[in-house]
């Protein structure tokens, strides 16, 4: 259910996070975000959490700094994010110059597999990230540890079917070196790991919608012509295993409860 393999910064940053890939899914995702739905769905799960300001959390894979900014400037929230690709910290960090939020957003290179503050969160607030990795127990077990008794996690990730896969779908798990689960497997990582009112909802439904909205915004963007045609074949490509059933999109919430 689980493996070892770690997903390293190199390979980040020299394959999926150039700076031009980052800089091209920022032009379909919306400024300062490179995942699904960008601002309109972050105001939206940062609500779920219901957090009065002040509250201090964790944004796990933060990227561009998008939902930080968010939450700090519309929530009244204290937040660290960290991220493992240094290509995309360094474009976070400059925006986090200009931006004026810098006295309470904090955003630094790490890997969530090597947190080391216990009780320090009041949430954990994660975006299309655990795609990436590949020790879920070591996960869920490092976030328990993070959080706060009473503490939050609430995050989105890609998902699988629970059917066998085809050879495409394979093929792109495997070039990205993605290591997904089904909804309900992930539900099982995460109780097992102490959480507890763990709650999955498949919202590929949701995904869907937002594929094809991309796909309208990629055709009408003023990217050079050779680069919105890849975008658009990479994106009808994604809508087809999501239309299939393959390619899933999952969204959880748990609490570390107990004292
Ligand atoms: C699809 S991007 C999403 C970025 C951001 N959450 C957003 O919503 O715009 C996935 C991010 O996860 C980061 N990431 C991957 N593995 C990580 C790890 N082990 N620790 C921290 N960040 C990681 C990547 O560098 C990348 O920035």
């Amino acid at each position: 259910m689980t493996d070892s393999r770690q997903v390293t910064q190199d390979f980040l940053d020299s394959a999926q996070y150039l700076e031009t890939s980052i800089l091209q899914y920022e032009s379909v995702y919306g400024q300062d975000f490179v995942s699904p739905g960008g601002r309109e769905m972050a105001l939206e799960m940062i609500a779920r959490m219901a957090l009065g300001p002040g509250a201090h959390v964790l944004d796990v894979g933060c990227g561009l700094g998008g939902s930080a900014f968010v939450m700090a400037r519309e929530f009244g929230l204290k937040v660290d994010g960290i991220d493992l690709s240094r290509n995309m910290l360094a474009l976070a960090n400059r925006k986090l110059q200009t931006n004026g939020l810098a006295a309470s957003v904090d955003l630094r290179w790490g890997d969530c597999l090597e947190l080391d503050c216990s009780d320090c969160y009041d949430a954990i607030y994660s975006r299309d990230v655990f795609l990436h990795i590949h020790d879920k127990v070591r996960l869920f077990t490092t976030l328990w540890d993070s959080l706060r008794p009473g503490g939050i996690l609430l995050f989105t990730d890609y998902c699988c079917g629970s059917e066998s896969w085809d050879k495409d779908f394979k093929a792109y798990v495997e070039d990205r070196s993605y290591c997904l689960h089904s909804v309900v497997e992930y539900v099982d990582l995460i109780s097992a790991a102490g959480f507890e009112r763990v709650i999955g909802e498949d919202i590929s439904a949701r995904f869907i919608e937002i594929l094809e909205a991309d796909l309208v915004r990629i055709g009408e963007s003023a990217l050079e012509q050779a680069t919105r045609v890849k975008l658009e074949q990479s994106w009808l490509q994604k809508l087809d295993r999501c239309k299939a059933g393959h390619h899933r999109w999952g969204l959880f919430t748990a609490v570390k409860t107990g004292a």
